[in-house]
């Protein structure tokens, strides 16, 4: 649906996106998700960093970033020296997928299809906070905001000019780093990913 764009930097105009997200069925992940988790944060931002979609605490919490995977994040913002309240955080798709496994919740990776339908409320939350640095953790936030499959590899340290302003940059999802067996392998990775952090804050 056409619609005039969110008043920029608006945080009423924020509160009736939030509150209206509350309600999404654009796609089915409703259904068996908690809660729509929202993006948060200030709503003139200069940074958005933009996740895959909110695990099973954050589903919970209603927070983006809450589990896990956030408080590695929170470590590597603070050691990049990126306060994490200044920036604004989402996701890619804005309810928890899942598949039960006994009473646990296993993280399933959302499909091309859920994400186009969740494009929608991103692009919003682009065009009221307009931020200068968005940076893509991870290959479905990156082909959420470039609506495009991305190599992470590839395309990790370049600036990307994005349709609704500013500037996206790659880099990999916490997460990934989570799951990296070998001691010395994630050390380095982590560094690499710190760095990607401090080279976003770099250009605003
Ligand atoms: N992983 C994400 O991509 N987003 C969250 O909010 C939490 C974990």
């Amino acid at each position: 649906t056409a619609r005039a764009a969110p008043a920029r930097n608006s945080l009423a105009a924020w509160e009736a996106l939030r509150d209206e997200a509350a309600h999404c069925t654009r796609c089915h992940l409703y259904q068996h998700a908690t809660q729509t988790v929202f993006g948060e944060g200030p709503v003139d931002a200069p940074l958005m960093l933009v996740g895959e979609q909110p695990g099973d605490q954050e589903d919970l919490a209603g927070r983006p970033f809450v589990g896990p995977a956030g408080q590695l994040l929170d470590r590597a913002l603070a050691e990049a020296g990126i306060d994490r309240g200044t920036a604004y955080l989402t996701n890619a798709v804005k309810h928890f997928k899942f598949e039960p496994r006994g009473k646990r919740r296993i993280h399933s990776k959302p499909d091309a299809g859920e994400i186009t339908a969740c494009r929608w409320w991103i692009e919003q939350e682009l065009l009221l906070v307009r931020p200068q640095v968005v940076v893509a953790l991870g290959a479905t936030a990156a082909r959420s905001l470039l609506g495009r499959t991305v190599t992470i590899a590839r395309e990790r340290g370049h600036a990307i000019a994005l349709p609704e302003g500013g500037e996206a940059r790659i880099t990999v999802h916490p997460s990934f780093l989570l799951r990296i067996p070998e001691e010395d392998r994630k050390a380095k990775e982590y560094a690499r990913f710190v760095e990607d952090l401090r080279a976003a804050a770099a250009r605003l």
